[in-house]
């Protein structure tokens, strides 16, 4: 069910899960001060309760309600991506936030996002939590076909159309005295360096039993298709408009290899679109560069294609 601002706003103060344009993916919203609510994007979403929410703020003002510490270099990176999407786990004062959305640890991660919609809720509604609109384990829904897709018709959507990036935010966190990244996404680490003075390392998931960044432990974005990481010997391609694959009789288009942004922005609908079209094998062509964007494209790629 599409709805307006002002019906998405009374829906929250009342207690009921919105999703939410951002200029990232579609969330998933619920007040923070609403458990139920809370608990309800949870088995909607079939989400792992271990694997926590972001908060999503109006201001940046706001984030000194929470937080316990400022690290080091915060502000200005606040002051360089602020609104967007830029998102910063910190430690909160556990009193602060439900247990639930934080899934019992002692930190919790922030944005304020830039997408005028969003914003117009954010201020009127005061925080959210939001979860990517879709469920468990599927690419996240950029668009409101995406998410009626993944919950029905009865959902409330406030329609924003497609969303302008495409990919979720960068999750970075301050720790050993210097700013890593636990998830790729829209801001590149190359973006960070500019504002910190120093390439932020990007963490690599480990499989351990108190993982920093919870959400990258759970397979994601990926599509019914079993997906291969090259284009080599397979009938089904998902690869660049300058290239040709001639044993192809399928090919799915990615966009230019001199376009990462469009790429971005089309990623998850065309790996949604694989499903629409009972897909059941691919190739992907993984011969492009590992820079900027291209380093998040590759790591949900990579995402999609491990069962
Ligand atoms: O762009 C985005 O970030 C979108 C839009 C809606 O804002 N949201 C989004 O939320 O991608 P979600 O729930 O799909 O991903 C949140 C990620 C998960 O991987 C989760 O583990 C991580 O954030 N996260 C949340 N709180 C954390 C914390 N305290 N410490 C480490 N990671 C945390
Ligand atoms: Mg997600």
């Amino acid at each position: 069910m599409r709805i307006s601002v002002a019906q998405a706003i009374q829906f929250l103060s009342g207690g009921k899960v919105v999703a939410i344009p951002t200029e990232t993916v579609y969330g998933l919203a619920a007040s923070i001060t609403d458990s139920e609510a809370i608990d309800q994007i949870f088995t909607l979403k079939g989400r792992p309760s271990s694997n926590p929410l972001i908060v999503h703020l109006a201001n940046p003002k706001q984030l000194f309600q929470f937080v316990t510490s400022v690290p080091p270099q915060l502000e200005l990176l606040i002051r360089a991506f602020w609104p967007g999407p830029l998102t910063f786990v910190l430690p909160v004062d556990p009193l602060s936030i439900p247990v639930r959305a934080r899934s019992g640890l002692p930190t919790a991660a922030f944005r304020v996002p830039s997408h005028p919609l969003a914003l117009d809720v954010l201020q009127a509604v005061g925080p959210l939590v939001m979860p990517s609109a879709n469920r468990s384990g599927k690419p996240s829904g950029t668009s409101p076909e995406h998410v009626e897709n993944d919950f029905g018709s009865e959902l409330p959507i406030l329609d924003g159309g497609r969303c302008k990036q495409g990919l979720e935010s960068t999750i970075v966190m301050y720790q050993q005295e210097k700013w890593s990244i636990l998830r790729l996404g829209s801001i590149t680490a190359e973006a960070i360096a500019t504002v910190i003075g120093y390439q932020p390392e990007v963490l690599e998931k480990k499989e351990e039993e108190n993982p920093l960044c919870p959400g990258q432990m759970f397979k994601h974005y990926a599509p019914k298709a079993r997906l291969h990481l090259t284009s080599e010997a397979c009938s089904t391609v998902i690869g660049f408009v300058e290239r040709e694959y001639p044993q192809a009789t399928k090919v799915f288009l990615l966009g230019s290899l001199s376009n990462s942004e469009q790429v971005a922005k089309g990623l998850y609908t065309l790996l949604r679109q694989l499903d629409l079209e009972g897909v059941e094998e691919a190739g992907i062509d993984m011969d492009f560069p590992r820079h900027g964007l291209w380093a998040t494209i590759a790591e949900r790629l990579s995402r999609a294609s491990s069962k």
